[in-house]
């Protein structure tokens, strides 16, 4: 078949020509607000068949029918109740679909067997203009191939449906985005069955009450049915397997870094362009659901263009629109999430409170486990393989009936600058690739993590880290605390902090915490526990 494409706004005729072809029983994808629509003469059984052979679409999954006045309202529709009409009044012509018991006037293959007729009153000037010429009401489900993302440029319309249909009305891009939302007034409370372009707080805002259904955000149960059949489909899905990250930012590009040699593409939001170690697509900008909704369907039809496999999504924030958007990227990535629980990493001079902090943290109440890097530095020494570098580096001298002897090794390795250097360069990259394991396999166990780190930056290990605190407190604080609990001289003391200085605590960290009275310091810990239990919860929420 060939397919007659025409332009909106230059071609002048376009709506009686698209007209003609409706009434002849032909299909014609139109512009929408909301995504374009694949078109057909809602009351005539066999153009309404055409357009489920033409998606590919299960012929249970009804139809949206679309008007162009309030008139053509009541002809399909049993009753209208006053809610629906007040809401119908608040948001026609718009990005609103609203199900009632049907009339006899609609055929059941536009209500998919059901009952029930949905309808919209779209805004869009061309799709409009293409209802009021054909005089007749439009049966028309997003005009992509069924499971597809849906098209907002007229171009992913003739990728799908180049051949397969009449006529293509090519209007520009969608405003909105993402579909219209579908709203049921067949039971008790109005519920909302698919989140769309108007949002639950604006639909309250008109009628009061209303529910949400539970399959906006979590795929349905084996023995659940679906008040919206479109909700059992799988949909909206790009070729590409996407998994969506819920974490922390830091941890979304390290996750990237680490997954850049398995060709990973990251679907991310404007800002993180900058930041981004592997190949992008965007969906609009972090704070801004409505420019996530414009962007998401092109991005994910883009991210196929490009030949993404597997791709890493951010997950955006589920309030106004962006519950829309949560709902269509959730589908897209089949409900596959990957989740890591926050880490912080700890650190400060020795002596400030670390360790200390660490333990408030890990209290029952706050649920934090400790990885700390002392502690496994105390054991890596054990290790056969690194003890035999250490005693050829610094002589048998350290060693007391085989075994380490700590004290002198601690003498002899922090002497000299030099010294230290030599106990550093065999220590650190076994005790790094141990913290690194540990810490990463707790966040993803699902853990939070606080990582106890003297070096966190000097080592790296901040690279590890959502979050970086440094503890700090006034020198003299510090050289009575570390002579007092080492049993070590005055000097001692001075030359240990002394070579700290270069980790530059306090300048590199993303919070200092002043530890100078106990209840002072509690309170800025319980502080940041919050801050960090705030973002972790968002991020938990939509886990299965
Ligand atoms: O924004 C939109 O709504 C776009 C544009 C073209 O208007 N249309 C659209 O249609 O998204 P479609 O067919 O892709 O999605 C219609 C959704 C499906 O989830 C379907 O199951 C649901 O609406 N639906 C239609 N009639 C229904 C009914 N009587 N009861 C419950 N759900 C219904
Ligand atoms: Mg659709």
């Amino acid at each position: 078949m060939d397919t007659v494409i025409l332009h909106s706004h230059t071609d002048l005729d376009y709506a009686e020509r698209a007209a003609q072809v409706l009434r002849r029983g032909g299909l014609v994808a139109i512009p929408t607000e909301t995504v374009y629509g694949l078109a057909a003469n809602a009351l005539d059984e066999e153009a309404v068949q055409k357009i489920y052979a033409a998606k590919g679409r299960p012929s249970d999954n009804p139809l949206i029918v679309h008007i162009a006045s309030f008139d053509g309202w009541a002809p399909l529709v049993r009753e209208i109740p006053a809610p629906a009409m007040k809401l119908a009044k608040a948001f026609w012509p718009g990005p609103l679909t609203i199900v009632l018991p049907k009339s006899d006037r609609v055929p059941k293959s536009t209500s998919g067997g059901l009952e029930t007729v949905a309808v919209r009153m779209p805004s869009h000037p061309a799709a409009q203009a293409i209802i009021a010429a054909a005089k007749l009401p439009l049966a028309a489900p997003s005009a992509n191939i069924s499971g597809f993302p849906s098209p907002t440029k007229a171009e992913h319309v003739i990728d799908d449906m180049n051949g397969r249909i009449d006529m293509i009305i090519d209007g520009g891009d969608a405003a909105v985005g993402v579909e219209s939302t579908v709203i049921s007034f067949t039971g008790e409370t109005p519920q909302i069955l698919r989140p769309g372009g108007v949002t639950p707080e604006q639909i309250r805002s008109v009628i009061g009450e209303v529910t949400v259904s539970p399959a906006a955000l979590h795929p349905l149960g084996k023995n659940e049915t679906a008040e919206s059949p479109g909700m059992k489909y799988r949909h909206y899905a790009p070729k590409a397997e996407i998994t969506v990250f819920a974490g922390a930012d830091r941890a979304y590009f390290r996750r990237l870094a680490e997954e850049k040699e398995n060709g990973v593409f990251a679907l991310c939001f404007t800002e993180d362009a900058e930041r981004c170690p592997v190949p992008f697509v965007t969906m609009g900008s972090r704070s801004d659901p409505l420019s996530q909704a414009a962007r998401l369907f092109d991005a994910l039809r883009e991210l196929d263009e490009r030949g993404a496999s597997q791709v890493l999504a951010r997950l955006p924030d589920d309030t106004g629109v962006g519950l829309a958007v949560c709902n269509r990227l959730f589908r897209a990535a089949a409900f596959r999430f990957h989740y890591e629980a926050p880490i912080l990493g700890l650190t400060g001079a020795s002596g400030a409170g670390k360790s200390t902090a660490a333990c408030y943290f890990i209290r029952k109440e706050f649920g934090f486990t400790m990885v700390c890097c002392d502690h496994i530095a105390r054991n890596i020494v054990e290790e056969p393989e690194i003890l035999a570098q250490l005693v050829e580096a610094f002589g048998p001298e350290i060693l007391e009936f085989g075994r380490l002897d700590r004290r002198q090794l601690a003498q002899l390795a922090f002497a000299s600058e030099e010294a230290t250097q030599k106990l550093n360069a065999i220590t650190h990259p076994a005790i790094l690739k141990k913290v690194k394991e540990i810490t990463l396999f707790l966040a993803r166990k699902g853990e939070p993590t606080v990582l106890d780190a003297p070096l966190l930056f000097s080592t790296g290990l901040d690279t590890l880290c959502d979050l970086t605190i440094a503890i700090t407190t006034d020198k003299e604080n510090l050289i009575a605390r570390i002579m007092k609990r080492d049993r070590i001289s005055r000097e001692e003391a001075e030359n240990r902090l002394a070579r700290q200085e270069k980790e530059q605590f306090t300048s590199r960290a993303d919070i200092v915490v002043r530890n100078d009275n106990r209840f002072s310091f509690q309170a800025q810990l319980r502080k940041i526990i919050r801050r960090v239990r705030a973002l972790d919860e968002k991020n938990k929420k939509h886990l299965p």
